[in-house]
């Protein structure tokens, strides 16, 4: 099953219009499209972002009783769609279904004087879609019934984010592998990396990691389970306030980590805090690397490696209301894990907030 990679994430959110504005100014997005009453679009309101390679969508419903609605009633602003970019919508469809996809969305063909896309989707773990997008006959903004901002209203720099990195699934206690062989069986995924509860466990909870990638490595796709633990796990956390499984993190690559944490922190996004002594054993669990250990400190960086080199990486708080969706900051230097070397020190930080929230 040939994917090209990630095409767009689409969030439901209560109030795209300010959703919007949030990740424009907090995360420099700027704005490509827009879809509305004022472009025919009757029913939902819809804001398309980019930065580097990311493309973010923000939707929500104009109507009373609309399934949008009710999604973010249930769920939350989250993640609804991961769109895949593939080279044929129906063989792809078609192909995922006779290997046991569920479908939701029918191929269907949509065109504008701009040109033509195919699309079409199946559902994932929780209400989450992924969807197939083909568009190489289309020079449009976004989507057919997408009108184009040549500028964005709200201009504001962007913070050095270049692509899409990860997208990391949260799913109930005894599921993970069920979502890890969906993967495998539909889309012909293969495993990257595995933890036990065992290697991610805190003194208080645990949970299990699998990763899924397809052929050429783009799409990378971690799937957390909670697993048994002193006290409630993160994943459980989550699985309450988001009423069941659905997207935990976005992980972004940014060039310059140190620069995009600085320019996001003075923009307010609030981040992790690492515990002080994190950073006395780094250079000897990490080694040399050329960054200022004061810059990591001051921003609450953290390090990682492993046999193919490091990386740098960083976890806001959740972006809403609810403990539920975050974005995690990533800068690769050869390194290909998820920062497993750090996962103690990063539950540890987590648990401190999830007690704030009288969760743990
Ligand atoms: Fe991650």
């Amino acid at each position: 099953m040939p994917l090209h990679g990630i095409d767009h994430i689409e969030l439901y959110v209560g109030n795209s219009a300010q959703a919007a504005r949030f990740y424009e100014e907090a995360f420099g997005f700027q704005r490509v499209g827009y879809a509305g009453l004022e472009t025919g679009s009757r029913d939902r309101g819809s804001y398309v972002l980019e930065q580097g390679a990311i493309r973010l969508v923000l939707t929500s419903a104009l109507t009373p009783d609309h399934p949008i609605g009710h999604h973010v009633a249930r769920h939350g602003d989250a993640v609804k769609v991961v769109a895949f970019s593939v080279a044929d919508t129906h063989a792809a469809f078609d192909e995922a279904v006779r290997r046991g996809a569920r479908p939701t969305r029918e191929p269907r063909i949509v065109s504008d004087p701009d040109g033509t896309v195919v699309l079409a989707s199946i559902a994932a773990f929780g209400d989450v879609e992924h969807a197939f997008v083909q568009r190489d006959a289309y020079a449009g903004a976004f989507l057919p019934g997408y009108e184009r901002h040549r500028r964005s209203p709200h201009p504001t720099s962007d913070v050095g984010l270049l692509a899409i990195d990860h997208v990391v699934g949260n799913v109930g206690l005894g599921e993970m592998d069920h979502w890890v062989r969906f993967y495998s069986d539909v889309f012909g995924m293969t495993e990257l990396n595995a933890f036990t509860g065992e290697a991610i466990s805190t003194e208080y909870s645990a949970l299990m990691s699998k990763v899924v990638t397809n052929g050429n490595g783009r799409i990378k796709l971690p799937i957390n389970e909670p697993a048994e633990g002193r006290r409630r796990s993160q994943i459980d956390e989550f699985l309450e306030f988001n009423a069941g499984p659905g997207v935990q993190h976005l992980a972004l690559t940014s060039r310059d980590i140190v620069a995009t944490v600085q320019a996001l922190r003075e923009r307010g996004i609030e981040f992790l805090r690492t515990p002080g002594p994190y950073y006395e054993a780094l250079r000897q669990r990490v080694g040399e690397i050329p960054h200022s250990l004061d810059d990591l400190k001051r921003l609450g960086i953290l390090a990682d490696r492993d046999e193919d080199g490091y990386l740098l990486q960083v976890f806001t708080k959740p972006v809403g209301d609810r403990p539920t969706l975050f974005i995690e900051i990533i800068e690769r230097h050869g390194a290909r894990g998820f920062g497993q070397g750090n996962f103690k020190a990063l539950f540890e930080a987590i648990e401190q907030e999830q007690d704030r929230r009288g969760n743990l």
